[in-house]
């Protein structure tokens, strides 16, 4: 089955090949790209109006897919893991993401799963795991990351942020939103994550 969206994991894939990383070519690489699609019912999100931003923020790599998701991001099946609960209203009304492919995205892959984080300005995803390894590139930059014990670092746009399976990480933005492309692989791809950090957003 051919659809919209077949341009869509073009794009996504086109960006993947363009990031010189020996992990992301290896991930890349194991990737069986010719994966059935999926009909998805649309699920709009309030994060979503952060995406005008990313495409101004994103690199000319990562221009194409950017674009394409600010174009069409009414048509596509946007998820939240966490509720307010959680870590409260200001981050549920900051934050969602797109499975591009996996157990439950836009296409089916029951190895691999990969999509895009979106965070608005001024939030605090506080530390949590989780048993998969994931593989974070920011395509727009200014947001701080940590992983175990270390400090936050800033991270431009077009680095590789690894996590290794089980260790804490964090993010939080300062005062642009994130936009991240993730890859989730070798564990439950579809798993809650323990949440260890506290959830006090804002930066006071
Ligand atoms: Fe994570």
């Amino acid at each position: 089955m051919t659809t919209k969206f077949d341009e869509l994991l073009g794009r996504f894939h086109a960006y993947l090949a363009s990031v010189d990383h020996a992990l992301v070519r290896d991930a890349v690489a194991r990737i069986a790209w010719d994966m059935p699609a999926r009909a998805l019912e649309p699920h709009p999100l309030g994060c979503l109006r952060h995406l005008a931003r990313a495409v101004e923020l994103a690199p000319p790599a990562a221009k194409p897919l950017v674009q394409w998701l600010a174009e069409h991001r009414n048509d596509l099946r946007w998820g939240q893991t966490y509720g307010e609960a959680d870590f409260g209203k200001a981050f549920i009304d900051n934050y969602g993401w797109l499975e591009m492919f996996g157990t439950r995205g836009h296409f089916a892959n029951e190895e691999v799963a990969a999509g895009l984080l979106i965070l608005g300005p001024d939030i605090v995803y506080p530390d949590h795991h989780h048993v998969a390894e994931e593989i974070y590139m920011p395509l727009t930059g200014g947001t701080e990351w940590r992983m175990g014990e270390g400090g936050f670092r800033r991270r431009a746009a077009g680095e590789v942020v690894h996590h290794a399976s089980n260790v804490n990480h964090a993010m939080r933005t300062a005062e642009e939103p994130l936009l991240a492309l993730y890859i989730w692989r070798g564990g439950p791809l579809a798993a809650k994550s323990t949440i260890t950090g506290t959830a006090t957003q804002g930066r006071g």
